[in-house]
């Protein structure tokens, strides 16, 4: 459930018509719901009710928007980082270190040492090498680092290509056949403090099965170090559990995800992590944009948006689907396309799409935009840094500036060797 919602004709977030976010920011421009964010954070945490000791880490890669995290730090979560930014992000918005986990398949020694110097709660390995450099970076420290080894079950997680990790053949974790003997050799790395093990198998996962089966060889791992004699406390479940796009998307539910953890997780008696992403951000933000022309085509229109591919990558990158819907609809229906105005023919966000009937300058908003939308934006075909807008009820506020192409073309240089003889001095 999201805060999107038509109110006399048009589409409001929360309490705040979007149009009014159009008049003071411009478009193109993400808006965020704060409400939702808090709900979905709730959501999540009651789905795992059944399930005893557990630490919240939201995946800030989803959207690490330094007021979204002030929000979800204000619910109880710590974060999942996977860089020396996301970490100083964190660490911005008042988390505190112990709860921020560090993931991420190349950490550098630089962040790991920052990491130390930080206190985080936790590091995942991702492989033996790893391991023996932060035992000996803590160790210089005088510290132990609190680790754990990331596993891949080698399990199809059943989503796109480039979203899964669980399978053996991704760059992510250890094999897990290997996982008992390299857990063994780094329990007796000094400056160590190996805890437990990690798993996460991908994204935007729309069955448990893989999930559960990749848990259960987790839980047969753990067994198996119990019995070389390791004390594991702490089993990473990573995140992964995808949201609807399409209102004929059918996904587990939080509650059906805490349930199957619940039943799989029994027997474990370990603190169990989480590191939801998309699952907390994705419903809680739009990408409103304004139709620039509508350009008669072959056979269906192209209605040509001001967002582009630069704003909201997914589309070109895994054919994503995300909702269009017009702010104002006037009832009427069209097929068209609908695409950016970088100049790519990937720059198109589908295809003979049954949409509401637009006209140039009516606002529209790709819906589900709130995950993995404006962290991945650029500034291609030198096009401005998209801004961002959190409302919280009746209030809105500019959470992310638009960076324009001006400011970016200031930090570039022309050396002097190259400055035509007219424009030096
Ligand atoms: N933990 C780890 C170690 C991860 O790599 C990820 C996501 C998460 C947690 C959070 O996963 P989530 O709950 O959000 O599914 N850009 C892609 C998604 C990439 C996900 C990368 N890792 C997209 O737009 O679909």
């Amino acid at each position: 459930m999201d805060h999107f919602h038509y109110r006399d004709g048009v589409l409001h977030c929360e309490d705040v018509a979007l149009p009014a976010i159009a008049e003071a920011v411009g478009t193109p421009v993400y808006v965020y719901s704060a409400a939702t964010f808090r709900r979905h954070a709730q959501v999540f945490r009651d789905g795992l009710s059944g399930v005893g000791a557990k630490h919240l880490a939201y995946a800030i890669k989803a959207n690490p928007n330094l007021a979204v995290l002030r929000v979800l730090a204000d619910e109880g979560y710590g974060a999942d980082v996977v860089s020396g930014g996301e970490m100083a992000r964190a660490l911005a918005a008042g988390m505190r270190p112990e709860d921020i986990v560090f993931s991420g398949v190349g950490k550098t020694r630089g962040e790991l040492g920052c990491a130390l110097d930080a206190g985080l709660g936790q590091f995942n390995l991702e492989l033996e090498e790893e391991g023996v450099v932060l035992g000996s970076l803590a160790a210089d420290r005088g510290m132990r680092a609190p680790a754990t080894l990331r596993v891949n079950p080698d399990v199809d997680a059943g989503t796109h290509a480039k979203i899964s990790t669980g399978k053996r053949e991704n760059k992510f974790g250890v094999p897990i056949d290997q996982a008992a003997t390299m857990f063994g050799r780094l329990a007796g790395v000094g400056g160590l403090d190996l805890r437990g093990v990690a798993i996460h198998i991908g994204s935007q996962l729309a069955d448990l099965a893989p999930l559960a089966a990749a848990y259960r060889r987790i839980g047969a791992l753990v067994a198996e170090l119990r019995t070389a004699g390791h004390a594991i406390t702490r089993v990473d479940l990573g995140g992964g559990l995808g949201v609807p796009y399409r209102s004929s998307d059918v996904i587990p539910s939080p509650a059906d995800y805490g349930a199957m953890v619940a039943e799989v997780t029994r027997d474990w008696d370990v603190e169990l992590m989480f590191e939801p992403g998309r699952v907390i951000a994705g419903n809680a933000g739009v990408l409103l944009t304004e139709v620039v022309w509508v350009k008669p085509g072959v056979t269906d229109p192209y209605v040509i948006v001001d967002a582009a591919m630069n704003d909201l990558a997914r589309p070109a990158l895994y054919d994503a689907y995300h909702d269009f819907v017009a702010v104002k609809p006037s009832g009427e229906r069209m097929v068209a396309n609908i695409a950016g105005p970088v100049c790519e023919s990937g720059d198109t966000f589908a295809m003979g799409r049954d949409i509401d009937r637009v006209v140039s300058g009516d606002l529209a908003v790709f819906r589900t935009a709130g995950a993995y939308g404006a962290t991945m934006a650029s500034t291609y075909n030198s096009r401005a840094l998209v801004p961002e807008v959190l409302v919280d009820g009746d209030r809105f506020a500019v959470v992310a500036d638009r960076i324009e192409p001006e400011t970016i073309l200031a930090a570039e240089r022309v050396p002097e060797w190259l400055m035509p003889k007219n424009l030096e001095g």
